[in-house]
């Protein structure tokens, strides 16, 4: 792929230099005016003032003139998705709004267990169809890098058709999507053993499948009250940290106790903790692993939200995901959440777009993206605004109107 000249963007929001962990204020954002991208085999090569760049570069690079105001934005992350399922929990929604508690609904048989079912009978073709649908949606808002869990198969047959679907829609996806294997979502109730029996078997028949066929190098278990103990796990993370995966945990949605496996294992980021108070925030905010805030699951649910502010005060790093799953998370609206967040949470401009771009990617062990510098993917939105700060004062109602992943426009 030749050098291409994108530009001049009204404002370039580049967050290089942007901390990775703590508080942030919008003075640490420097805007860059009438700037321009240079990129050459899908990464940036150059970033700066575009007369510059094209007085340098209109000889040997295509241009691409933007006419009109825009704001240029780093590709952002979704870091947490349950793409990967079939059905649908309009009823569980209904129920949760009648006052039946998420827990509740998820004993009495519905919840995860009732997508399992709708998702292990539904053909490979059809989850391809609904993760290249639900990643066309996301890319609409300027995603370009999306995390896609398994964990509604629940058996190593039904897991491996859910993985392997991922690595399949991957094919006919622009985007990078990133796969996780979520087997230790809930113990299955068909499975007759003990959750430890279920985990082991997982572990030993799975993971070695995973290695083979390049499916997944991230594994995720939820801990909680309706899944695993923090004891049940020890032995699957052990084994799993051994065999090379990364570590992540859906850790203190309803109750404390995830976190703290997941710093234990020095997880890459521990999601959702909405139930964490000032034990598990000092913990989070000492440690390496990023806290990762889904406010879809506390809209979705009516629950507390993550408590944002007292992480990113106490110094964690904050990423912000969408959860997208038919259940806990239906909206699948990463602009939206994170800034509803944000007013609850009172979240600088800085922290949102921080949250949604490079530590976002750090979340998923990635640092070739999530900044707009040199040596990064050349993956970036683009608005017809003339001013950034309208993107989060839209809170997601503001769409971008090009989409470019790896230096080439993927917005149809
Ligand atoms: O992240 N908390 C566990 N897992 C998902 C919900 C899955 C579901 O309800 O189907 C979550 O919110
Ligand atoms: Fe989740």
């Amino acid at each position: 792929m030749g050098k291409k000249l994108i530009g001049p963007f009204s404002q370039l929001l580049s967050l290089a230099n942007v901390p990775v962990k703590g508080a942030l204020s919008d003075q640490q954002l420097v805007i860059k005016e009438h700037a321009g991208i240079l990129t050459e085999n899908g990464k940036i090569t150059a970033i700066g003032n575009y007369d510059g760049l094209r007085e340098n570069h209109a000889h040997d690079a295509t241009l691409v003139i933007i006419e009109e105001e825009t704001v240029c934005v780093p590709g952002y992350i979704d870091c947490h998705t349950h793409i990967a399922f079939a059905g649908n929990r309009a009823n569980d929604f209904a129920l949760r709004n009648a006052g039946v508690s998420y827990l509740e609904i998820a004993k009495a048989g519905g919840g995860i267990w009732s997508t399992v079912q709708h998702t292990r009978n539904a053909s490979e073709a059809e989850l391809i169809k609904n993760i290249i649908n639900c990643s066309k949606a996301l890319i609409k808002q300027g995603i370009t890098t999306i995390e896609v869990k398994s964990g509604y198969g629940l058996s190593v047959k039904e897991e491996l058709k859910i993985l392997r679907a991922i690595k399949k829609a991957q094919e006919s996806i622009a985007v990078d999507l990133i796969p996780t294997c979520l087997a230790a979502h809930m113990k299955p109730k068909d499975y007759e053993g003990t959750a430890v029996d279920y985990l082991e078997e997982i572990a030993s028949e799975l993971f070695p499948i995973l290695k083979e066929e390049q499916l997944s190098n991230r594994i995720d278990a939820f801990i909680e009250q309706s899944a695993f103990s923090a004891d049940d796990i020890q032995n699957y993370f052990t084994k799993a940290q051994k065999m090379g995966f990364d570590i992540t945990v859906h850790a203190d949605q309803f109750s404390t106790s995830g976190s703290k496996v997941a710093v234990q294992y020095n997880a890459i980021s521990a999601d959702h903790l909405e139930a964490s108070h000032e034990t598990e925030i000092k913990l989070l905010a000492d440690s390496n692993t990023v806290a990762v805030a889904l406010p879809g699951a506390s809209i979705g649910i009516g629950c507390a939200f993550t408590p944002a502010r007292k992480l990113l005060d106490q110094g964690a790093s904050l990423a912000i995901a969408t959860d997208w799953n038919p259940g806990s998370a239906p909206m699948g609206q990463l602009m939206t959440q994170a800034t509803i967040l944000a007013t609850t949470e009172k979240l600088s401009n800085a922290e949102v777009f921080a949250a949604i771009t490079f530590r976002a990617a750090l979340a998923l062990n990635l640092t070739d993206r999530g900044r707009l510098q040199p040596g990064e993917l050349a993956d970036f939105a683009i608005y017809k605004t003339n001013n950034y700060q309208n993107i989060t004062y839209m809170q997601g109602t503001l769409k971008p109107d090009q989409v470019w992943k790896k230096g080439i426009n993927i917005y149809t």
